[in-house]
């Protein structure tokens, strides 16, 4: 199949662009488009044979639960069989925006979205070109990241179409995702509420409003203890191999290593640059940091590096997002 490229205005999107990618999406296609998170692999969360294609488009196992995005709190009231005070809460803070809430699933949205489960991920997007084209459609859209299983989530409309040229309808370019990171996943169907994926809304952001949320570790080395199906060790991870370590290690693991080696540091490089070394110097400040991974991951990548020796970040909760990638990136 051919893709096709449609490119937008990020903060204006022309009416008549989005109503054509609306059809593709009606028609039971697929649809890439830009979240302020991640670029989305969009299909109607509501029929069965469109969302489908997305597993097939990306490899994604059966069992790994798509998220569905709507325009409005009142949507998401909609889907779910039923809704707490809780989330509310905790819509009302943050949507629009990059949260997602795991809500027990109403009969609108099928099994099979969500990977067998009785419940269901939802979330309102902040991107006004992701909002223009749910306001187009008119109905659910099931988007996981537009990568191929178990690779880096894309960030702009090129990270899209190196994994997935030739296998979706479209691509809508709206330019690079300012969040850069996938978002915080919150388990609502519990006794209190669950990260089951860190991102740039921190559980001290959650806490303020919901005081008793916890943060479920990704405990990575007991596949039984996994937190959500789809949620693997393995993930989000680039084609270099992928080392984390303290800074004083970073020197002797670069002359260990043979190719094209990555360095990405925090702040500035104890290591300098040459033919075989490549330096990234990340911001120290967690949210920039998050912003710029998976784009630095990307180009790193795109520069051939066999491995990507990674500084450690640090512990506290603000880095909670990118450490969990990074952990898996390198699992
Ligand atoms: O920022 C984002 O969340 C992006 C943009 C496009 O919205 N989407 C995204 O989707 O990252 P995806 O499919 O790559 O990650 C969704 C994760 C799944 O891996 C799954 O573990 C979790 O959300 N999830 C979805 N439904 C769930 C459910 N019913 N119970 C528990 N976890 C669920
Ligand atoms: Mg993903």
């Amino acid at each position: 199949m051919q893709t096709e490229l449609i490119a937008v205005d990020p903060h204006a999107p022309d009416p008549d662009r989005i109503e054509q990618c609306a059809l593709v999406l009606l028609r039971r296609g697929l649809v890439a488009f830009p979240t302020e998170t991640v670029y989305g692999l969009g299909a109607l969360a509501d029929d069965e044979a469109a969302a489908k294609k997305i597993y097939a488009a990306k490899g994604r196992p059966s069992h790994n639960p798509l998220i569905t995005h709507v325009d409005s709190v009142f949507a998401a009231r909609q889907l779910a069989s039923s809704w707490s005070t809780v989330a509310d809460a905790l819509a009302e803070r943050f949507w629009p925006g990059p949260l997602t809430l795991v809500v027990p699933r109403s009969p609108r949205i099928p099994r099979s979205v969500c990977g067998g489960l009785d419940t269901m991920a939802i979330r309102v997007p902040s991107h006004p070109v992701a909002l223009a084209l749910l306001r187009a459609v008119r109905r659910p859209i099931a988007a996981p990241s537009a990568n191929r299983s178990n690779e880096l989530s894309p960030t702009t409309a090129e990270h899209v179409l190196r994994a997935l040229d030739g296998r979706i309808d479209l691509v809508l370019d709206g330019g690079p995702c300012s969040v850069g990171i996938e978002s915080t996943v919150v388990d609502l169907c519990g006794d209190h509420p669950v990260i089951l994926r860190p991102g740039m809304i921190t559980i001290d952001e959650l806490r303020a409003i919901a005081p008793h949320t916890e943060l479920r570790s990704v405990m990575l080395r007991d596949p039984r203890a996994r937190p959500s199906p789809g949620m693997d060790a393995k993930h989000y991870a680039p084609r270099a191999k992928l080392v984390v370590a303290e800074r004083t290690q970073l020197d002797e693991l670069v002359r260990a290593s043979s190719g094209i080696t990555g360095v990405l540091t925090i702040g500035s490089s104890p290591i300098r640059a040459s033919e075989r070394v490549i330096v990234v110097e990340m911001s120290a400040d967690a949210k920039k940091y998050a912003a710029a991974l998976y784009d630095r991951l990307h180009w790193l990548d795109a520069q051939g590096c066999v491995t990507i020796v990674c500084e450690r970040v640090p512990s506290t909760s603000a880095w909670d997002a990118a450490r969990d990638r990074l952990q898996r990136a390198s699992a």
